[in-house]
């Protein structure tokens, strides 16, 4: 009785939340409107986001997918490329259903569409806002362009786990820069103010929430445990950014959080991201992960879609147990009209958002196609950003940059790819369209330079796993030659070079989705042909392709140079060149900790000191710490070398006391000391040094990129106020509290210098 009050109270009058009358009175008139008109099979349907597997081969208008979307039960789709195909299923919605709801097209545009930039995790290595945000932007002008209205973007799962596959994914270790990376991102994606006033800003959705990042063992998919001191102070704070932002949508990840799937978790969809962050767009699910409900053990998938619903769940990726179950519980009064009502109005708001109701076709321009994607402009940009995101880890005798007027021995199985250059998760990329690091060498190096290769070795030497890690088109066609008559071949052409560029590392699909590794090394076989390729004596320079942090101690030690250029997108080898050559200065610095052995796996920079931290002098007993190993990290985070080198000041504070409302700025000068001009990231770490819970040895609070000319120094200010130095305390308050602070600003986590302050 009291159910179908609420439910005539909340659909036929029209009745609506306080949180909804807050919203704009027109969208709330008509989706009240238009939501009198739905049959409860018809609110369902907008929660169903089916895949679009059929759609490839039967556009929509005689299959399955069809038949459903004229009976009302789809609201959405996608990773469906071109706009003559959405057009027509739009078209199905819109005038062959019933109520002619348009629909939503999403797509991972993960990082970029046709035109792709840097793997996520390379990007975040350029710290640079606003090349992150332009990206984001071309992304959405292409996507757009193409039809698509809404994108599974920006990842923002913190990864301290580099066994993790989806580290590439996502923007480093640290909270705070993958929280101005979120912003950037959504920003970028959505437009500014969020209005959605063009037709090239499509709806973000952040993802995945939550913590799917920490998953044990680096193993994807598998389960977190994880103190709510820990979340809320470390992995929550990039998706609760970009919710400040005005992002549009979340998904859900496919791990539990406190045993609860996160699908399925009423604390963290309601509690959490309504209640306490104020979100007010809607939630998806990923893919199938209602359905994984039932593998995570709470009950058969009606059991699992009304758990989901009720958590606050709103749309079903692929799933369909909303679509066919949720009815029934309806009936058997195990979820309330309300709650699928709820759903459906994020739902339909979205579409609102979008501009959908008033034009569905606003991004079915089949003109803007032709013109607006994989333009010149943008893959000018894509090499920019791309040169940014690579990160010089060694060059031993400033081997780096070459001269153009060598002979260059390309040697390695990633040498001679396209298709590996752009990365995982780039659904929309044409993998014929980058040129291979062959090609850009070239290109780069013009006539001047003779750029010889050899494959050198295989990508693997167990071909099933070189067939796991070369799927999706990202081929490396398999050398059925030795491994020795591959090795001859190379020193033979190493033999005519002047330098050797060394082109090895992981392939493309060896990060990404379900791509976890224990051994994050260069795979052996490489490593065996670059040995030899050292016995030369000649210089080589390691081009390393990596989706992820790798240990690389061996290769510290004896390898002179070392590029890390990540998947650098359909631009890659010409960026690469551009480095190469000196035509550009490298700049990135790492977002994640480069451990020295998987052994020390989780290691990230922001840790806590424990009771009996390691001494400086090596292994001790009853210390925490190793007696095979160090305990620190290989490269540090915030690490990245350039061609040139800067100096820092000591850092000036203009006061050392802080008020609660108060201020104190930190400024350092940096001196450019080198022959280049170069950019350099200055950051800024704090140490809050007596807490009520034990606090990191420093954390991230500030950065700035700057480009000095050789000689040239540039003073860095950082404001330092007491909302900067908040933190979750035990009760989950998010306070600052009084004492003494460490300021650290320098080139790297490591590398710094020190000042203290008292917050009074
Ligand atoms: C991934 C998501 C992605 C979705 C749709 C899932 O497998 O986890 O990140 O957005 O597929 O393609």
């Amino acid at each position: 009785m009291k159910k179908s009050i609420i439910t005539f109270l909340t659909c036929c009058l029209g009745i609506v939340s306080q949180a909804q009358q807050s919203k704009d009175p027109k969208m709330n008139a008509f989706i009240n409107d238009l939501m009198k008109k739905m049959t409860v099979e018809e609110k369902l349907g907008q929660l169903n986001l089916p895949s679009q597997g059929d759609i490839i081969t039967g556009l929509g208008t005689n299959d399955n997918i069809g038949a459903k979307i004229r009976k009302g039960q789809v609201g959405g789709l996608f990773n469906i490329k071109g706009v003559d195909k959405i057009r027509e299923i739009q078209r199905i919605a819109v005038e062959e259903s019933r109520l002619k709801i348009p629909m939503l097209f999403g797509m991972d545009v993960v990082h970029g569409y046709e035109t792709v930039f840097p793997i996520p995790l390379g990007l975040a290595c350029s710290w640079d806002m606003n090349a992150i945000e332009e990206s984001a932007r071309i992304g959405a002008t292409e996507a757009s362009a193409d039809g698509i209205n809404w994108t599974f973007a920006p990842m923002v799962d913190i990864a301290r786990d580099p066994r993790w596959g989806r580290a590439s994914e996502g923007s480093g270790e640290d909270p705070f820069l993958g929280g101005q990376i979120a912003k950037a991102m959504v920003r970028g994606f959505q437009g500014k103010d969020n209005s959605f006033s063009s037709n090239t800003n499509i709806m973000a959705c952040v993802k995945h929430f939550a913590l799917y990042g920490a998953g044990e063992a680096g193993r994807d998919y598998n389960t977190v445990d994880m103190s709510h001191v820990r979340m809320y102070n470390d992995y929550f704070y990039p998706y609760k950014a970009a919710v400040e932002q005005g992002v549009g949508s979340v998904m859900a990840s496919f791990n539990v959080i406190d045993a609860v799937p996160a699908h399925a978790n009423k604390w963290l969809l309601t509690d959490v991201l309504r209640k306490q962050w104020n979100f007010d767009g809607f939630t998806v699910a990923d893919y199938g992960g209602v359905s994984e409900v039932v593998a995570h053990g709470l009950g058969d998938l009606q059991t699992a879609s009304s758990l989901a619903l009720a958590a606050g769940l709103d749309m079903d990726m692929v799933s369909e147990g909303f679509l066919t179950t949720l009815k029934k519980s309806l009936d058997e009064g195990k979820i309330t009209e309300v709650q699928i009502d709820t759903a459906c109005r994020r739902i339909l708001e979205a579409k609102y958002k979008l501009g959908l109701f008033k034009d569905p076709y606003k991004f079915c321009d089949a003109s803007r196609a032709k013109k607006q994607i994989f333009t010149k402009e943008h893959r000018s940009i894509a090499r920019r950003i791309a040169s940014e995101s690579f990160v010089l880890l060694k060059n031993d005798k400033n081997i780096l940059p070459l001269a153009k007027n060598k002979t260059i021995a390309v040697i390695g199985p990633l040498a001679d790819s396209r298709s590996n250059m752009v990365g995982t998760w780039s659904v929309a990329a044409k993998l014929d369209k980058p040129s291979s690091l062959i090609e850009g060498l070239k290109e780069v190096g013009g006539s001047r330079t003779t750029i010889l290769y050899a494959k050198g070795s295989n990508l693997l030497s167990d071909p099933k796993m070189q067939q796991d890690a070369t799927m999706f088109g990202r081929d490396i066609p398999r050398d059925n030659r030795t491994e020795e008559e591959l090795t001859k071949e190379a020193l033979a052409i190493a033999a005519k070079a002047d330098v050797i560029i060394a082109a090895m590392g992981e392939a493309s699909e060896m990060s990404g989705e379900s791509s976890s590794r224990t051994d994050i090394g260069i795979p052996e076989v490489q490593k065996r042909l670059l040995a030899k390729l050292l016995e030369t004596g000649k210089p080589v320079v390691l081009v390393l392709f990596a989706g992820r942090p790798m240990t690389l101690v061996w290769e510290q030690e004896n390898v002179p140079a070392i590029l890390n250029v990540w998947f650098g997108g359909t631009e890659a080898a010409q960026a690469i060149g551009d480095v190469v050559f000196g035509n550009t200065n490298p700049s990135g610095k790492l977002v994640s900790t480069f451990p020295r052995s998987v052994a020390q796996i989780p290691l990230y920079y922001n840790h806590l000191n424990t009771g009996r931290p390691a001494s400086d002098k090596g292994f001790e007993k009853f210390r925490s710490n190793y007696m095979d190993e160090k305990n620190g990290p290989l490269y540090p985070f915030g690490f990245g070398l350039s061609y040139t080198q800067f100096e820092y000041s000591d850092i000036k504070l203009n006061k050392t006391d802080l008020d609660a409302s108060g201020t104190i700025t930190a400024t350092v000068t940096v001196k450019n000391t080198g022959k280049t001009e170069g950019a350099e990231v200055v950051q800024l770490y704090i140490r809050d040094l007596v807490g009520s819970i034990s606090r990191p040895l420093k954390e991230l609070k500030g950065f700035e990129k700057i480009k000095l000319k050789a000689g040239e120094s540039k003073t860095v200010s950082f404001t330092i106020n007491t909302e900067l130095l908040k933190f979750y305390n035990s009760n989950i308050e998010y306070v600052a509290e009084p004492g003494e602070f460490e300021v650290m600003i320098g080139t790297n986590s490591q590398d710094v210098k020190t000042a203290r302050f008292n917050l009074k």
